[in-house]
């Protein structure tokens, strides 16, 4: 039986590795060993990432040292964040402005860790540079991903570069996971296009405040705004609770928190 479950699991793993195009070098072929594999119930597949489920836990080298990520995340809420390449304009500008946000992600118990795929020696130099433009000291860890095994884990790469990891450059995704190390949501985007780093700590803070509170947040809200009453709240219980319930209509329900 153990046999014919290795044998299956095997065989999946190599037809979803030729489907996606994963060359036989990446981390999927080198990294999984045949004796762990026979123990697999399933196949190593590309986890389905939605909201909600468990962030994937990898162990990785970063410049503060290796880690497992679920031990590093510990009981925090956390952003893992990866960006195209070192020593590029825009990744140095965003990761500048993520160094400088430091007090902001500490007021809010956000641990902050980027990725790459570029090695530590990379990593370090570059940390210098971030440093002196940003004028700031960049004091988050970064993962050096040379492998693409983070990168295809949680699925950082374009469609294009899916189709040979093994040089692939990140996209710029950014995974908000929170204390239970669920994810609770997830930005992609090009290489192109640097992020918003006040759009992320503004999701953050909607989404501590809907956890304490059990309020929701409208379009373009920010901290002070009015919030919203789920549907699932009573306007009775509502008044209870948070005072002053302003309704526009049965389904659309102010107040203040
Ligand atoms: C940048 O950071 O400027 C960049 C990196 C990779 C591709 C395109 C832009």
């Amino acid at each position: 039986m153990a046999s014919h479950i290795s044998r299956s699991a095997l065989r999946t793993t190599a037809q979803f590795a030729r489907s996606r195009a994963i060359p036989q070098s990446s981390f999927a072929s080198q990294h999984v060993s045949p004796v762990f594999r026979r123990f697999l119930a399933t196949p190593t597949e590309q986890p389905r990432l939605r909201l909600g489920t468990e962030a994937p836990n990898f162990s990785a080298k970063t410049t503060q040292g290796d880690i497992d990520f679920h031990q590093w995340l510990g009981g925090s809420w956390a952003i893992l964040f990866s960006h195209p390449a070192d020593f590029t304009p825009v990744c140095t500008t965003e990761l500048g402005a993520f160094a400088r946000m430091r007090g902001e992600f500490e007021k809010r118990n956000v641990k902050m860790i980027g990725l790459s795929a570029n090695d530590l020696n990379s990593h370090g130099k570059w940390i210098a540079d971030i440093n002196e433009l940003s004028d700031t000291t960049l004091s988050f860890p970064i993962i050096a991903d040379a492998d693409r095994k983070v990168a295809w884990l949680y699925d950082m790469v374009t469609e294009e570069d899916m189709k040979k990891l093994d040089t692939a450059f990140t996209i710029r995704a950014v995974f908000i996971i929170d204390p239970a190390k669920k994810l609770r949501l997830t930005m992609l985007y090009p290489a192109s296009v640097g992020r918003n780093s006040r759009e992320v700590l503004r999701v953050i803070d909607s989404l501590q405040l809907g956890d304490k509170k059990g309020v929701t947040t409208p379009i373009d809200w920010q901290v002070g705004d009015d919030v919203i009453v789920p549907p699932s709240v009573s306007t009775e219980d509502a008044k209870k609770k948070f005072g002053e319930v302003r309704e526009v209509k049965p389904y659309l329900r102010y107040t203040k928190v």
